[in-house]
């Protein structure tokens, strides 16, 4: 239900005119990829689209998942997995890309990391071409949203370099957007309504995030208390 909501939001908040092909950077197993690209089979009707994924560490055999997801949903033709890191995608061609979207996938990576990826981000869209990048706020509203940005920075995921941050801020992410060359950047927040207000979904959702059983421990009777809710996420949206 969250990423049918992103994926209209995306598609109101964008200009698809002139896209032919846009590249999803960190699509994993393609939670928003199928949404957002049914809804853009509305309203265009010949684009592809490139589903970028690292797919390592905890995500080790996500791109295999949306592989079969594709086929099994016949779109196959329209969408085209490509294994490679957004740091260096040599694969894709300079110039090369209309639309560049990503959704919690720059929170992976370190600072280094982000300034390389936004480089290769410049490098292979099109002068004009548009961009969005949604992450997560770090920013809490309530108990249950506090824990989830906790628990978070407690994860044992391996993915290395482990960033210093639970996600970059919109800030960061924009000097950094606007160093680099991209113009007209707008941040808007999207509300994420997603919420595990039961002790035992919110126990196996800590477990599936592999958070700390030393944090869990510690904070069980706040988690039994005010369960989970994602907070806010930021979306900025820029042009090159
Ligand atoms: C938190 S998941 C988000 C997945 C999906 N975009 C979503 O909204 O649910 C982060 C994704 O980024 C991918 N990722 C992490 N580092 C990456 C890198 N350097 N290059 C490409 N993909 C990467 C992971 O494999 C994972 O699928």
């Amino acid at each position: 239900m969250m990423y049918e909501r992103l994926a209209r939001f995306l598609i109101e908040n964008l200009d698809f005119e002139n896209v032919s092909t846009i590249l999803e950077a960190g699509c994993g197993t393609g939670q928003l990829t199928i949404p957002f690209v049914r809804k853009v089979m509305r309203i265009k009707s010949t684009f592809k689209v490139i589903a970028l994924d690292l797919s390592t560490g905890p995500y080790k055999g996500h791109l295999d998942v949306l592989k079969t997801r594709l086929r099994r949903e016949r779109l196959k033709g329209l969408i085209t997995p490509v294994n490679a890191d957004v740091r260096d995608m040599h694969v894709i061609a300079d110039e090369s890309v209309d639309l560049i979207v990503s959704n919690e996938t720059l929170c992976e990576l370190d600072r280094n990391g982000l300034e390389k990826a936004i480089r290769e981000f410049y490098r292979v869209l099109k002068s004009g071409g548009q961009m969005v990048h949604g992450e997560l706020i770090q920013a809490f509203e309530n108990n249950a949203q506090r824990l989830v940005i906790e628990a978070n920075l407690h994860s044992l995921e391996t993915s290395l370099p482990k960033p210093e941050w639970v996600s970059p801020f919109s800030d960061e992410v924009a000097a950094l957007l606007h160093k680099t060359g991209f113009r007209d950047l707008t941040v808007k927040y999207f509300e994420t309504n997603l919420s595990f207000r039961s002790f035992s979904v919110a126990m196996r959702k800590l477990k599936q995030w592999h958070v700390d059983p030393k944090f869990v421990k510690e904070h069980l009777q706040d988690i039994k208390k005010y369960g989970l809710e994602y907070p806010m996420e930021h979306l900025i949206f820029c042009r090159k």
